[in-house]
């Protein structure tokens, strides 16, 4: 009797939600004005070839609505990380500079492309598309590059003004990392290319010009000059997600301890992410969202519970993250099934050759046993795709930063797009 009283506000819910679903799809389904169906074809199984039931319809309905919310969330939202770059670490200011309300000679675009900043050419008006080829507009001018956020253009970063039209704080995007541009108008400016690694984007070099940098300080109990040259260390193409979290911040042998920035296509099929393993992508990306960019969410991992490994997690608490608002978590689902459906971009024919290369696929997939790990065609381990650092013959010191202590099988599909930043001299 208990237990049915318990069922029962949840069986109505769930009828009112079906309803409602039901009553949307009627809509969608007459303007679509297709041939009735009966509800009762997915329960038979649609033969190949015969009309999409009710409920076949409703799925790609479904899906083609995740992509464009996904799609929004990966290019724009800022997941409320205005709160940290912006009004903590005042990093606007720097751009804008002391003539345009902020500290310092500010940022012009020349400068932001130069550390791998990208322009979305699609945000920028005609007009000054043409006055960007007459080579009219000035690309030593902080105010061009207000400008250019006031369009929304910078990718991956927003800019938020006030009243007057200054720049009051800025927040960032996943698409700052993991997306670059076609370079169609010029170097750094052209089509968006969600998912594809910026292997240009010098990350600890332009947070290092946040004029306050307290909260690195704080939290990892060092002085700024020592936070400045860790940021500065990684160079571009690379960031450390590990260090707000076990506070190593340079190898044994003094080297960087930044990774390269991986793509974020190709990705569905793939049972564990990251270098090291830490999760899927929907854990991945509510870590990232809510410890790493410093939006207002929720991320909960235990495992970040332990001193030894994370003693500055440990202390920070962000293993159990709660921020109020919660303006990610409603976003996670959308944004997961976006990044699932870009596919890893074919390497252009002219770009290789042809003979060579399928000399290459025949020792890959024989002689030198790559397909073993590197399963043809997602280029991983379908299961559990780690592997000690001892197999590999990688150092362990990335494999011990994460609770796996191992090295996830990279997927390879599209690898051609992400060789920037990788030093092969270091690695020999
Ligand atoms: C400041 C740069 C930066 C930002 C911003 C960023 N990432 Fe990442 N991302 C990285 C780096 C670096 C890694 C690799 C981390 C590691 O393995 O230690 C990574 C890893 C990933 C992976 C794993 C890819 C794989 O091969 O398994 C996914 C997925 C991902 N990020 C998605 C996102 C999403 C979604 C967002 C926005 C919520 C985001 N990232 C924001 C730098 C960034
Ligand atoms: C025992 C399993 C295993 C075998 C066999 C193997 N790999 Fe890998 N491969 C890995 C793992 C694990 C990584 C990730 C290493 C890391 O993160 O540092 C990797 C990484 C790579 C990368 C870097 C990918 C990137 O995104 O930067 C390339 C390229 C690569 N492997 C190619 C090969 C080739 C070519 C062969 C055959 C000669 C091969 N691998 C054989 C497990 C394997």
């Amino acid at each position: 009797m208990v237990i049915r009283l318990k069922v029962l506000p949840f069986a109505v819910a769930v009828a009112v939600a079906t309803g409602v679903l039901l009553s949307t799809h009627v809509v969608l389904q007459s303007r679509l004005s297709a041939k009735a169906s009966s509800a009762g074809g997915a329960q038979r199984g649609n033969t190949q070839g015969a009309a999409p039931s009710d409920f076949d319809r409703l799925v790609h309905h479904n899906a083609e609505k995740m992509v464009e919310q996904g799609r929004q969330i990966f290019r724009y939202d800022t997941f409320g990380s205005e709160a940290f770059w912006g009004d903590a670490l005042q990093l606007h200011k720097a751009i804008a500079g002391e003539k345009n309300g902020g500290v310092g000679g500010g940022v012009s675009p020349k400068t932001a492309l130069s550390v791998g900043l990208k322009v979305d050419s699609d945000a920028l008006p005609d007009s000054l598309k043409q006055q960007l080829k007459e080579r009219k507009v000035d690309l030593d001018d902080p105010v061009t590059t207000l400008a250019l956020l006031k369009l929304n253009a910078v990718v991956g970063v927003t800019g938020f003004f006030d009243e007057k039209g200054s720049l009051r704080s800025m927040g960032l995007q996943c698409a700052f990392c993991h997306a670059t541009v076609d370079d169609s108008f010029v170097p750094g400016i052209g089509k968006r290319l969600d998912g594809w690694a910026n292997r240009d984007l010098n990350v600890g070099l332009i947070v290092s010009l946040a004029p306050n940098l307290k909260p690195f300080t704080d939290l990892l109990g060092v002085d700024v000059a020592t936070v400045k040259k860790v940021l500065t260390s990684w160079g571009p193409g690379r960031f450390d997600a590990e260090l707000d979290k076990d506070g190593k911040a340079f190898r044994p042998d003094g080297q960087q301890a930044g990774t390269l920035i991986p793509p974020a296509f190709g990705l569905a099929g793939v049972n564990v992410h990251t270098w090291t393993g830490f999760g899927s992508v929907t854990y991945w990306n509510a870590h990232v969202a809510a410890t790493e960019m410093h939006g207002s969410g929720t991320f909960f991992d235990a495992r970040f519970n332990n001193r030894d490994q994370y003693p500055v997690a440990a202390k920070s608490g962000s293993g159990n993250t709660r921020g109020t608002p919660d303006i990610v978590t409603s976003k996670l689902a959308a944004l997961h099934f976006y990044q699932l459906a870009i596919p890893a971009p074919r390497s252009p024919q002219s770009s290789f050759d042809r003979e060579n290369a399928a000399r290459g696929k025949a020792i890959f997939n024989s002689k030198a046993k790559c397909a073993n790990c590197h399963v043809p065609p997602l280029f991983t381990e379908p299961g559990n795709n780690l592997h000690a650092p001892s197999e590999i013959g990688v150092d362990s010191f990335q494999a011990d930063r994460s609770p796996t202590h191992m090295y996830r099988t990279a997927p390879l599909a599209g690898l051609w797009s992400h060789q920037k930043g990788v030093n092969w001299d270091e690695q020999s």
